[in-house]
């Protein structure tokens, strides 16, 4: 059977996609990523791409007339490239409706918190501090057309520790983001994640037995 061809989105240093990278070449994931795409020209997700050989394209925002006209950029792209699973690896740009409604349960984002606390912002780790919640973690979940709210596919649980900066906090999440987005991408290439209205049935064991 052909590999599911990823198409990663990133803005930023792209510790995720490495993550995924990583899992990729050690069989982990049994996918392909056909392209990283990031509206940064200078996002080191792009650079870590290069240096695996990975097509990498930067589409600005700016050279667009707006946000609808650059996600649909993008989408092209993504198509052109025959991706079959859109991963939103710190994409720092909210989905327009006219990018989510090409890949219908076909894009994943990843989220440093157990949504849906503290959804729908890039400061989720600083809000869980202040908040003073106890525990916090990281979401992978479909996205759909309203932000950090479609079908929850993995999530992985942090303590928050009295001393913890957000610096500190959010290191600790992202260990586990680095292992649950390659998981999320495994599962879904293997055809075990079903959607059911607004949840999702895993239907293999995370531990691979
Ligand atoms: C990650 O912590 C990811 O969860 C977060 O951005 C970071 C990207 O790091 N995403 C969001 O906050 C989305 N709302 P990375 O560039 O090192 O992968």
């Amino acid at each position: 059977m052909a590999k599911l061809r990823i198409g990663v989105l990133a803005s930023g240093r792209g510790t995720n996609l490495q993550a995924i990278i990583d899992a990729v070449e050690t069989g982990e994931v049994e996918a392909e990523i056909a392209v990283v795409v990031s509206n940064r020209p200078r996002a080191l997700a792009l650079q870590r791409a290069m240096c695996h050989n990975i097509p990498s394209v930067v589409i600005r925002q700016p050279d667009y007339p707006g946000r609808v006209e650059h996600q649909v950029a993008i989408a092209g792209l993504l198509r052109e490239k025959g991706v079959g699973l859109v991963v939103l690896a710190g994409f720092d740009r909210i989905l327009v409706p006219e990018f989510v409604r090409q890949f219908p349960f076909r894009v994943i984002n990843i989220h440093p918190s157990l949504l849906p606390a503290f959804a729908g912002g890039l400061h989720a780790q600083a809000e869980a501090l202040s908040y003073g919640v106890k525990v916090t973690g990281c979401t992978v979940h479909f996205s759909t057309e309203e932000v950090d709210a479609g079908p929850i596919i993995l999530q992985a649980a942090v303590p928050v520790l009295d001393d913890d900066t957000v610096e500190s906090l959010s290191a600790r999440i992202l260990e586990q983001e680095h292992k649950l987005l390659p998981l999320a991408i495994q599962l879904i290439a293997e055809g075990a994640v079903e959607v059911a209205g607004r949840r999702t049935i895993v239907t293999r064991s995370q531990r691979g037995d």
